[in-house]
């Protein structure tokens, strides 16, 4: 049996040093991947071309070794397929069409049309063909309030208030949209995991955009569906949650069923993980915004987590997606720290 450590660390199992992969790994700070883009045009041709995506997952691998290969692709993605319309331009950030009330719903395919994926899930199976023995293949979808955000308002928006005005205003449409992607969500990452992703994460990145009263029904609650709907069809399935902004409630998030839980910078890493059970793996929580510095305070703020995490199951991960202008180096000089721990 081949000693994937991820899978180990998901397995309760607190493996010294610590598995490594970095979220957002493929992406604009590698030269190789800015060719690779520049050939494909636009990103989502990336995203749906299974040779392309397939490189682009890859490329990190190959320059760095991470423990963790994540298919390369976007959140945007499932929306995408349901009819919603993405695209990323140049020097604009992601657009969708916009999604306001039951009457839009109604233009979105009523259940995620799986063929469009095709060309996602076949990416997946030539990246596991590929890889390394020891490297962990990760799937992932967006949770239902960080893509429902973005499917509101067509866009990125600083607070999420377009989404947060239409949840006041129209609770029963919100709820709808929040349904639908719940469902779209279970079949994607059960699609993911039959195409060969070994474990599958979940990106709640606006959680922390959720006043309380919010926080339950628009994302604790869903998340908790699609862990439990993952797991009526995959007895075995392992899920990351990460719930970023939302350190403090990370044990209501931890009692989903999830086998990791992503800790994102802002959070302190000693008390949070005083409330986690000792065998649920724990993610991340490294300053993306060291690596753009490096040298002595990059050292530090590694071993700062490493000292941390000794004797639990940690995944060694940034608190949230690396910068485009981190200098690839620093990024070599944090892998040898934690490799040589
Ligand atoms: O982590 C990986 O390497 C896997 C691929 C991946 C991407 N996006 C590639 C990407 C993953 C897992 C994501 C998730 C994602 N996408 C999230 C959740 C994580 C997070 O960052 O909070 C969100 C919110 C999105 C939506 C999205 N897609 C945004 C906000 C952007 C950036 C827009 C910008 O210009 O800054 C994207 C585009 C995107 N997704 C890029 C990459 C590498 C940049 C694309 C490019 O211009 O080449």
């Amino acid at each position: 049996m081949v000693e994937k450590t991820i899978l180990r660390v998901l397995a309760g199992e607190a493996v010294w040093p610590p598995p490594v992969w970095i979220m957002r790994q493929a992406g604009r700070y590698l030269p190789e991947y800015l060719a690779t883009r520049a050939k494909a045009g636009a990103f989502t041709t990336l995203c749906y071309t299974p040779d392309l995506a397939a490189e682009v997952t890859l490329q990190p691998i190959r320059r760095f070794g991470f423990d963790g290969a994540i298919l390369f692709s976007d959140i945007l993605i499932l929306p995408d397929a349901l009819g919603a319309e993405f695209r990323l331009d140049a020097g604009e950030g992601p657009r969708l069409r916009p999604t306001t009330s039951k009457a839009d719903l109604a233009r979105l395919a009523p259940d995620l049309p799986l063929d469009r994926l095709a060309p996602v899930l076949e990416a997946l199976r030539r990246i596991r063909a590929e890889l390394p023995l020891g490297t962990t293949l990760l799937g992932f979808c967006g949770a239902p309030w960080t893509v429902a955000a973005y499917m509101v308002a067509g866009r990125g928006t600083p607070d999420q208030a377009p989404a947060l005005a239409a949840a006041r205003r129209d609770p029963a449409f919100m709820q709808a949209l929040v349904d639908l992607l719940v469902e779209s969500s279970i079949t994607y990452l059960v699609a993911q995991i039959e195409a060969g992703a070994e474990t599958v994460q979940i990106f709640e990145s606006h959680a922390g955009a959720l006043p309380p009263d919010l926080l339950e029904p628009l994302s604790l609650e869903p998340i908790g569906r699609i862990v439990a709907g993952v797991r009526a069809l995959r007895a075995d399935a392992k899920v990351i949650v990460f719930p970023r902004g939302q350190g403090k409630r990370l044990t209501d998030y931890a009692a989903l069923g999830a086998a990791g839980i992503g800790i994102d910078q802002d959070t302190a890493l000693p008390a949070a993980l005083r409330q986690l059970p000792g065998n649920l793996a724990s993610q991340g929580n490294l300053d993306p915004a060291i690596l753009l510095r490096g040298g002595d305070a990059l050292d530090e703020a590694v071993d700062r987590v490493l000292d941390t995490v000794r004797d639990r199951p940690h995944i060694f991960n940034l608190g949230h997606g690396i910068i485009k202008d981190t200098p690839i180096e620093n990024v070599s000089r944090m892998l040898a720290r934690v490799r040589a721990s």
